[in-house]
């Protein structure tokens, strides 16, 4: 019983996430197919992609979910998690992407996720794309440039509404969708280096996203029809540098950039700001009668992840690279950061739900946040365990804003922590950037005899789940 007042309303889902290739491993077990990240061995950011798959890969076999998620999921339900987000391998399901069939074995891989869920009370939160697009697609079509992979996502969601549609109420249509300008490769499967891709075709790939994500919307409507779908950005709240005005319009340019990809999922057309954009820059999209009537399927809810804030400035000198994730941005000299010069913000959290609330008027749901650290394995009284108080006070200090949040009458349905577990990280492709509430024993060298321990923040977080966050030291 929770006596401390709490404003987590009742039934909020706690839990954590996770995407496959950061997770699964068994690259090629069980007719996987290549997907893109089995070729990115040094992460997806600015750096280079192998030839094929190369054993300094941590991803080929990750924590080796695949074959112990049954234990994983125990240990979920051990902190009392109300849901788990989770992604689906594309090429699990569909090895080349551009398969006539799906492949049988994958498909009942994810079944068999879903019952140990069910077992344990613990709600699915599907992710139907996470950074994964099958490499055939990437090499045949250079990935969402081309038109076709609208029709192979299609295939693909409309294939995991059939199978699973009954038994999954949440699911996400990308990742991160507005990283695709920015991480081409990992985020879109477009195989053109960027620098010789071109703005309009980038446009035009992120436009085909769009027109996927709204379909796979109105698909899961016809077929299961007690689906919720939701679109998943990256947040990232952004603060002018000084109060210049040229500072202040240079943030509201860069706010327009990410916040183009709610305004279609929630509104079903392009904004006038963005058309500008395009008109500036000399873009003109191929948009079809088709397209626009399958943007008008918009989203349940709005979820999206958070891990920092940035500042902007107008003025060339003060441009300074930021360690940032993805997006750039001036470091905020107000701020500390990560281990990884990600700069701590908890305050920013609550900034970005007022403000997406305010602007969609859509239940919110925050399925990424957490701190990578680089933790170390202690003995306490013959148990192996990590005294993460850095990482419990990251997450209490995140969690009291958005109680905060919900004190201002923002909706939220829920918070799933990035990384429960520890995974391989998605930018550097480190084991060492630690984000779960469970030690994994795997090293950046790849040794490691995998197995799992609960940190000192597996109870502190079963503590706020149990007590709806009235633990939360505010
Ligand atoms: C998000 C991604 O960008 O950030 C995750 O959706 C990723 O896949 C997470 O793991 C944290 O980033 P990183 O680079 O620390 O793994």
């Amino acid at each position: 019983m929770t006596t401390k007042t709490t404003p987590f309303p009742e039934g909020f889902l706690w839990g954590g996430a996770t995407a496959a290739n950061q997770v699964e491993g068994a690259y090629n077990v069980g007719g996987k197919g290549l997907s893109v990240q089995d070729v990115l061995p040094h992460g997806g950011i600015g750096s280079a992609r192998s030839a094929g798959p190369t054993p300094d890969n941590l991803k080929l076999e990750a924590i080796d979910f695949y074959h112990r998620f049954a234990d994983d999921i125990a240990l979920f339900a051990r902190m009392g998690f109300k849901t788990y987000r989770f992604s689906i391998a594309w090429s699990r399901i569909y090895p080349n992407g551009d398969d006539a069939e799906p492949n049988e074995e994958g498909l009942a891989f994810y079944d068999r996720v879903l019952d140990e869920l069910e077992k344990h009370g613990i709600e699915p939160l599907v992710t139907i794309s996470h950074y994964e697009t099958p490499l055939h697609l990437s090499d045949a079509y250079d990935g969402w440039v081309s038109r076709d992979l609208i029709g192979f996502y299609e295939t693909y969601a409309r294939t995991l509404f059939d199978r699973y549609g009954s038994r999954v109420t949440y699911w996400l249509t990308f990742n991160e969708i507005n990283s695709l300008l920015h991480a081409p490769f990992m985020s879109g499967g477009i195989s053109t280096p960027k620098d010789m891709l071109g703005e309009q075709a980038l446009y035009q790939a992120m436009h085909h996203e769009l027109v996927a994500s709204a379909r796979a919307t109105r698909i899961a409507r016809e077929v299961a029809p007690n689906a919720r779908v939701g679109c998943m950005v990256l947040s990232m709240p952004v603060y002018p540098l000084t109060p210049d005005p040229a500072d202040v319009l240079t943030v509201m340019d860069a706010d327009h950039a990410n916040l183009v990809y709610g305004d279609v999922h929630t509104r079903g057309t392009y904004p006038g700001y963005f058309l500008r954009t395009l008109r500036e820059r000399g873009i003109e999209l191929e948009i079809t009668d088709q397209d626009r009537e399958d943007l008008t399927h918009t989203v349940d809810f709005v979820s999206f992840s958070y891990y920092m804030s940035v500042a902007e400035t107008a003025d060339p000198a003060k441009k300074v690279a930021g360690a940032g994730n993805i997006m750039g941005g001036v470091p905020n000299p107000t701020l500390a950061a990560s281990e990884w010069g990600w700069q701590i913000d908890p305050v920013g959290l609550r900034i970005v739900l007022n403000q997406f609330w305010d602007r969609w008027q859509k239940p919110l749901f925050i399925v990424e946040n957490g701190l990578g650290a680089k933790d170390e394995l202690v003995d306490v009284d013959g148990v192996k365990t990590v005294i993460d108080d850095y990482r419990i006070a990251y997450l209490n200090d995140h969690l009291v804003q958005v109680g905060e949040a919900i004190a201002d009458g923002v909706e939220v349905i829920g918070y799933t922590s990035w990384g429960c577990i520890d995974l391989v990280s998605a930018s550097t492709a480190q084991l060492s950037k630690r984000y779960g509430f469970i030690y994994v024993d795997r090293n950046d060298d790849g040794t490691g005899t995998l197995e799992r321990f609960p940190k000192k923040s597996f109870d502190w977080y079963a503590e706020v789940i149990a007590t709806n966050g009235a633990s939360l030291t505010r």
